[in-house]
Protein backbone atom coordinates (compact mmCIF):
# COMPACT_ATOMS: atom_id res chain seq x y z
CA UNK A 1 0.00 0.00 0.00
CA UNK A 2 1.49 3.73 -0.82
CA UNK A 3 2.23 5.29 2.55
CA UNK A 4 -0.51 7.80 1.34
CA UNK A 5 -3.41 5.99 1.41
CA UNK A 6 -4.40 7.37 4.63
CA UNK A 7 -3.17 11.28 3.74
CA UNK A 8 -5.53 14.02 4.26
CA UNK A 9 -8.11 10.77 6.13
CA UNK A 10 -10.08 11.63 8.91
CA UNK A 11 -10.13 8.71 11.66
CA UNK A 12 -13.73 8.83 13.76
CA UNK A 13 -13.62 5.27 13.96
CA UNK A 14 -12.07 2.30 14.21
CA UNK A 15 -14.02 0.51 10.83
CA UNK A 16 -12.82 3.62 8.57
CA UNK A 17 -9.57 1.93 7.99
CA UNK A 18 -9.54 -1.48 6.34
CA UNK A 19 -7.21 -4.22 7.59
CA UNK A 20 -4.63 -3.43 5.16
CA UNK A 21 -4.42 0.37 6.50
CA UNK A 22 -4.51 -1.23 10.16
CA UNK A 23 -1.04 -3.19 9.09
CA UNK A 24 0.39 -0.38 7.42
CA UNK A 25 -0.29 1.79 10.47
CA UNK A 26 1.49 -1.14 12.77
CA UNK A 27 4.46 -1.32 10.35
CA UNK A 28 5.21 2.06 10.61
CA UNK A 29 4.48 2.37 14.74
CA UNK A 30 7.33 -0.33 14.78
CA UNK A 31 9.65 2.30 12.79
CA UNK A 32 8.32 4.86 15.13
CA UNK A 33 9.24 2.75 18.27
CA UNK A 34 13.00 3.29 17.64
CA UNK A 35 12.36 7.91 17.30
CA UNK A 36 10.44 7.79 20.25
CA UNK A 37 12.95 9.32 22.50
CA UNK A 38 15.01 11.02 19.65
CA UNK A 39 12.11 12.43 17.41
CA UNK A 40 12.42 12.90 13.67
CA UNK A 41 11.48 15.33 11.70
CA UNK A 42 8.91 13.87 9.04
CA UNK A 43 6.20 17.00 10.06
CA UNK A 44 8.44 19.51 11.00
CA UNK A 45 6.52 23.28 10.73
CA UNK A 46 3.18 20.84 11.06
CA UNK A 47 0.51 22.21 13.73
CA UNK A 48 -1.40 20.23 15.78
CA UNK A 49 -4.38 20.99 17.34
CA UNK A 50 -5.81 19.55 20.57
CA UNK A 51 -9.59 19.76 21.35
CA UNK A 52 -10.16 18.22 24.68
CA UNK A 53 -14.18 18.75 25.98
CA UNK A 54 -13.22 16.17 28.27
CA UNK A 55 -10.35 15.16 30.83
CA UNK A 56 -7.32 12.76 29.05
CA UNK A 57 -3.92 12.02 30.64
CA UNK A 58 -2.88 9.69 28.23
CA UNK A 59 -4.48 10.46 24.53
CA UNK A 60 -3.93 14.35 24.97
CA UNK A 61 -0.46 13.85 26.26
CA UNK A 62 0.70 11.04 24.15
CA UNK A 63 -0.80 13.33 21.08
CA UNK A 64 1.07 16.27 21.83
CA UNK A 65 4.37 14.18 22.52
CA UNK A 66 3.64 12.32 19.09
CA UNK A 67 3.79 15.59 17.35
CA UNK A 68 6.64 17.30 19.01
CA UNK A 69 8.46 14.07 18.42
CA UNK A 70 7.79 14.41 14.79
CA UNK A 71 9.51 18.07 14.70
CA UNK A 72 5.46 19.76 14.38
CA UNK A 73 4.23 22.15 16.73
CA UNK A 74 1.18 21.76 18.65
CA UNK A 75 -1.59 24.13 20.39
CA UNK A 76 -5.27 23.80 21.60
CA UNK A 77 -6.70 23.49 24.88
CA UNK A 78 -6.92 20.66 27.72
CA UNK A 79 -10.33 22.48 29.23
CA UNK A 80 -13.18 23.92 27.65
CA UNK A 81 -13.12 26.34 30.42
CA UNK A 82 -9.98 27.98 29.27
CA UNK A 83 -12.06 28.50 25.50
CA UNK A 84 -15.12 30.60 24.58
CA UNK A 85 -16.92 27.07 24.47
CA UNK A 86 -17.87 29.22 28.14
CA UNK A 87 -19.24 31.95 26.30
CA UNK A 88 -21.06 29.36 24.56
CA UNK A 89 -19.45 28.92 21.30
CA UNK A 90 -20.49 25.86 19.26
CA UNK A 91 -18.06 22.98 18.48
CA UNK A 92 -18.33 23.95 14.91
CA UNK A 93 -17.38 27.54 15.15
CA UNK A 94 -14.37 26.34 17.69
CA UNK A 95 -13.31 23.63 15.37
CA UNK A 96 -13.54 26.23 12.32
CA UNK A 97 -10.65 28.31 14.00
CA UNK A 98 -8.59 25.20 14.68
CA UNK A 99 -8.79 24.15 10.88
CA UNK A 100 -7.61 27.59 9.91
CA UNK A 101 -4.71 27.51 12.45
CA UNK A 102 -3.77 23.46 12.61
CA UNK A 103 -3.13 20.84 9.79
CA UNK A 104 -4.81 18.37 12.01
CA UNK A 105 -7.31 18.58 15.04
CA UNK A 106 -7.44 15.97 17.97
CA UNK A 107 -11.01 16.44 19.45
CA UNK A 108 -11.81 14.75 22.67
CA UNK A 109 -16.07 15.25 23.42
CA UNK A 110 -18.51 13.95 25.52
CA UNK A 111 -21.11 13.52 22.68
CA UNK A 112 -21.68 11.16 20.48
CA UNK A 113 -20.99 11.96 16.90
CA UNK A 114 -18.90 14.91 18.06
CA UNK A 115 -16.13 14.18 15.92
CA UNK A 116 -18.01 13.49 12.63
CA UNK A 117 -20.10 16.66 13.09
CA UNK A 118 -16.21 18.02 13.15
CA UNK A 119 -15.28 16.10 10.41
CA UNK A 120 -17.67 18.04 8.29
CA UNK A 121 -16.85 21.13 9.39
CA UNK A 122 -12.62 21.09 8.82
CA UNK A 123 -10.73 20.58 5.82
CA UNK A 124 -7.38 19.13 8.07
CA UNK A 125 -8.23 15.28 9.47
CA UNK A 126 -10.38 14.98 12.46
CA UNK A 127 -8.85 12.46 14.91
CA UNK A 128 -11.17 11.32 17.32
CA UNK A 129 -9.86 10.95 20.63
CA UNK A 130 -12.90 9.77 22.11
CA UNK A 131 -16.36 10.68 21.84
CA UNK A 132 -19.79 8.92 23.23
CA UNK A 133 -19.48 5.27 24.57
CA UNK A 134 -18.94 4.00 21.15
CA UNK A 135 -16.02 5.46 19.24
CA UNK A 136 -12.24 5.74 20.62
CA UNK A 137 -10.13 4.65 17.84
CA UNK A 138 -6.60 5.35 18.54
CA UNK A 139 -6.85 3.41 21.74
CA UNK A 140 -8.44 0.97 20.05
CA UNK A 141 -4.90 0.62 17.19
CA UNK A 142 -2.98 1.09 20.48
CA UNK A 143 -4.64 -2.07 22.00
CA UNK A 144 -4.67 -4.19 18.77
CA UNK A 145 -0.90 -3.23 18.33
CA UNK A 146 0.16 -4.08 21.91
CA UNK A 147 -2.08 -8.02 21.39
CA UNK A 148 0.19 -8.11 18.08
CA UNK A 149 3.36 -7.22 19.41
CA UNK A 150 2.97 -10.07 22.17
CA UNK A 151 1.66 -12.40 20.18
CA UNK A 152 2.95 -12.06 16.81
CA UNK A 153 -0.78 -11.48 15.35
CA UNK A 154 -4.31 -10.68 16.77
CA UNK A 155 -5.98 -13.51 14.34
CA UNK A 156 -6.59 -16.53 16.01
CA UNK A 157 -6.61 -14.96 19.65
CA UNK A 158 -9.11 -15.64 22.26
CA UNK A 159 -9.90 -12.25 24.32
CA UNK A 160 -11.62 -11.31 27.01
CA UNK A 161 -13.06 -7.76 28.15
CA UNK A 162 -14.46 -7.79 31.51
CA UNK A 163 -16.44 -5.03 33.25
CA UNK A 164 -18.73 -1.61 32.08
CA UNK A 165 -19.19 -2.72 28.22
CA UNK A 166 -22.15 -0.42 28.47
CA UNK A 167 -20.18 2.68 28.64
CA UNK A 168 -16.80 2.39 27.90
CA UNK A 169 -16.12 3.54 24.47
CA UNK A 170 -12.07 1.64 24.73
CA UNK A 171 -14.58 -1.77 24.96
CA UNK A 172 -17.10 -1.22 22.34
CA UNK A 173 -14.39 0.01 19.67
CA UNK A 174 -12.15 -2.88 20.66
CA UNK A 175 -15.24 -5.13 19.99
CA UNK A 176 -15.39 -2.99 16.48
CA UNK A 177 -11.44 -3.20 16.12
CA UNK A 178 -11.70 -6.96 16.01
CA UNK A 179 -14.09 -7.12 13.72
CA UNK A 180 -11.19 -7.02 11.52
CA UNK A 181 -9.74 -10.24 12.22
CA UNK A 182 -9.65 -13.52 11.67
CA UNK A 183 -10.61 -16.20 14.33
CA UNK A 184 -11.07 -14.33 17.28
CA UNK A 185 -12.88 -15.79 20.46
CA UNK A 186 -14.54 -13.17 22.04
CA UNK A 187 -15.82 -13.52 25.92
CA UNK A 188 -17.50 -10.05 26.47
CA UNK A 189 -17.64 -10.51 30.54
CA UNK A 190 -20.02 -8.53 32.40
CA UNK A 191 -22.96 -8.01 34.67
CA UNK A 192 -26.46 -7.99 33.05
CA UNK A 193 -26.96 -3.98 33.68
CA UNK A 194 -23.34 -3.12 31.79
CA UNK A 195 -23.82 -5.34 28.95
CA UNK A 196 -22.45 -4.72 25.43
CA UNK A 197 -24.79 -1.91 23.59
CA UNK A 198 -27.07 -4.04 21.12
CA UNK A 199 -25.91 -2.06 17.93
CA UNK A 200 -21.66 -3.03 18.86
CA UNK A 201 -23.24 -6.63 18.86
CA UNK A 202 -25.51 -6.57 15.41
CA UNK A 203 -21.87 -5.26 13.55
CA UNK A 204 -19.93 -8.08 15.34
CA UNK A 205 -22.34 -10.01 14.24
CA UNK A 206 -22.45 -8.76 10.68
CA UNK A 207 -18.74 -9.35 10.12
CA UNK A 208 -19.10 -13.05 12.03
CA UNK A 209 -16.88 -11.93 15.17
CA UNK A 210 -17.74 -14.61 17.15
CA UNK A 211 -18.65 -13.81 21.01
CA UNK A 212 -20.26 -15.24 23.85
CA UNK A 213 -21.59 -13.17 26.63
CA UNK A 214 -21.10 -14.18 30.58
CA UNK A 215 -20.52 -12.90 34.01
CA UNK A 216 -18.37 -15.54 35.34
CA UNK A 217 -14.62 -14.08 35.09
CA UNK A 218 -13.10 -17.30 36.74
CA UNK A 219 -14.26 -19.32 33.86
CA UNK A 220 -13.12 -16.98 31.42
CA UNK A 221 -9.67 -16.01 32.85
CA UNK A 222 -8.32 -19.84 31.76
CA UNK A 223 -8.91 -19.65 28.27
CA UNK A 224 -7.74 -16.32 27.12
CA UNK A 225 -4.99 -15.11 26.07
CA UNK A 226 -5.26 -11.02 26.54
CA UNK A 227 -7.91 -9.85 29.49
CA UNK A 228 -8.47 -6.31 28.84
CA UNK A 229 -10.13 -4.94 31.95
CA UNK A 230 -12.23 -1.62 32.35
CA UNK A 231 -13.52 0.90 35.38
CA UNK A 232 -17.21 1.52 35.66
CA UNK A 233 -17.63 4.88 34.15
CA UNK A 234 -18.97 6.87 36.92
CA UNK A 235 -19.02 9.93 34.77
CA UNK A 236 -21.54 8.35 32.51
CA UNK A 237 -23.99 6.64 34.52
CA UNK A 238 -26.19 8.12 37.94
CA UNK A 239 -24.86 7.79 41.66
CA UNK A 240 -27.05 4.37 42.47
CA UNK A 241 -26.25 3.00 39.02
CA UNK A 242 -22.03 2.98 40.42
CA UNK A 243 -22.83 2.19 43.65
CA UNK A 244 -24.72 -1.22 42.16
CA UNK A 245 -21.96 -2.00 39.55
CA UNK A 246 -18.55 -0.55 41.44
CA UNK A 247 -16.41 -3.68 42.12
CA UNK A 248 -18.44 -5.87 39.84
CA UNK A 249 -15.33 -7.71 38.58
CA UNK A 250 -12.22 -7.04 41.22
CA UNK A 251 -8.84 -9.11 38.98
CA UNK A 252 -6.56 -10.34 41.84
CA UNK A 253 -3.22 -12.54 41.75
CA UNK A 254 -4.60 -15.06 42.88
CA UNK A 255 -7.41 -15.50 39.80
CA UNK A 256 -4.41 -15.15 37.88
CA UNK A 257 -2.64 -18.45 39.12
CA UNK A 258 -5.35 -19.70 37.15
CA UNK A 259 -4.65 -18.01 33.21
CA UNK A 260 -1.69 -19.21 30.78
CA UNK A 261 1.31 -18.49 30.71
CA UNK A 262 1.43 -15.80 28.46
CA UNK A 263 -1.84 -14.66 28.89
CA UNK A 264 -2.19 -10.56 29.32
CA UNK A 265 -3.68 -8.21 31.48
CA UNK A 266 -5.05 -5.11 29.55
CA UNK A 267 -6.52 -2.14 30.81
CA UNK A 268 -7.09 1.39 28.77
CA UNK A 269 -6.79 3.16 32.15
CA UNK A 270 -7.38 4.86 34.33
CA UNK A 271 -7.98 1.91 36.29
CA UNK A 272 -9.92 2.57 40.12
CA UNK A 273 -10.27 0.14 42.23
CA UNK A 274 -10.39 -3.02 39.48
CA UNK A 275 -6.81 -3.85 39.18
CA UNK A 276 -5.25 -3.67 42.69
CA UNK A 277 -1.42 -2.87 43.13
CA UNK A 278 -0.70 -6.55 43.65
CA UNK A 279 -1.13 -7.41 40.18
CA UNK A 280 1.20 -5.45 38.67
CA UNK A 281 3.79 -7.94 39.90
CA UNK A 282 2.79 -10.22 38.17
CA UNK A 283 4.11 -11.86 34.87
CA UNK A 284 0.53 -10.60 33.18
CA UNK A 285 0.20 -7.33 33.67
CA UNK A 286 0.79 -5.05 30.28
CA UNK A 287 -1.40 -2.26 31.04
CA UNK A 288 1.67 -0.16 31.29
CA UNK A 289 3.56 -0.80 28.36
CA UNK A 290 0.13 -0.88 26.56
CA UNK A 291 -0.23 3.02 27.66
CA UNK A 292 3.18 3.20 26.49
CA UNK A 293 2.80 1.75 23.02
CA UNK A 294 0.35 4.64 22.44
CA UNK A 295 2.78 7.09 21.75
CA UNK A 296 4.62 5.32 18.50
CA UNK A 297 1.16 4.30 17.46
CA UNK A 298 -0.26 7.86 17.60
CA UNK A 299 3.15 9.09 15.92
CA UNK A 300 2.65 6.32 13.18
CA UNK A 301 -1.44 7.91 12.83
CA UNK A 302 0.14 11.37 12.69
CA UNK A 303 2.60 10.41 10.08
CA UNK A 304 -0.01 9.00 7.84
CA UNK A 305 -2.51 11.33 8.10
CA UNK A 306 -1.27 14.90 8.40
CA UNK A 307 -0.28 16.73 4.65
N1 LIG B 1 -7.20 5.50 27.82
C1 LIG B 1 -7.50 6.81 27.78
O1 LIG B 1 -8.22 7.32 26.88
O2 LIG B 1 -6.89 7.54 28.76
P1 LIG B 1 -7.10 9.09 29.00
O3 LIG B 1 -8.56 9.31 29.32
O4 LIG B 1 -6.19 9.46 30.12
O5 LIG B 1 -6.76 9.81 27.72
Amino acid sequence: MPKDALKGRDFIAITDVSRRELEALFETADYMQKHVKGGTDALKGRILCTLFFEPSTRTRLSFETAMLRLGGGVTGFADPSASRTVTGESLADTVRMADSYGNAIVLRHRIEGAARLASQVAQVPIINAGDGTQHHPTQTLTDLYTIRKEFGTVDGTSIAILGDLKHTRSASSLCLGLTHFKDVSLFLVSPEQLRTKDEVKDLMKAARLNFVETDDVEKVIPQVDALYVTRVQKERITPEEYEKARGSYIITAKMLKRAKDKMIVMHHLPRIEEIPLEVDYTRHARYFEQAANGLPVRMSLLSHLVE
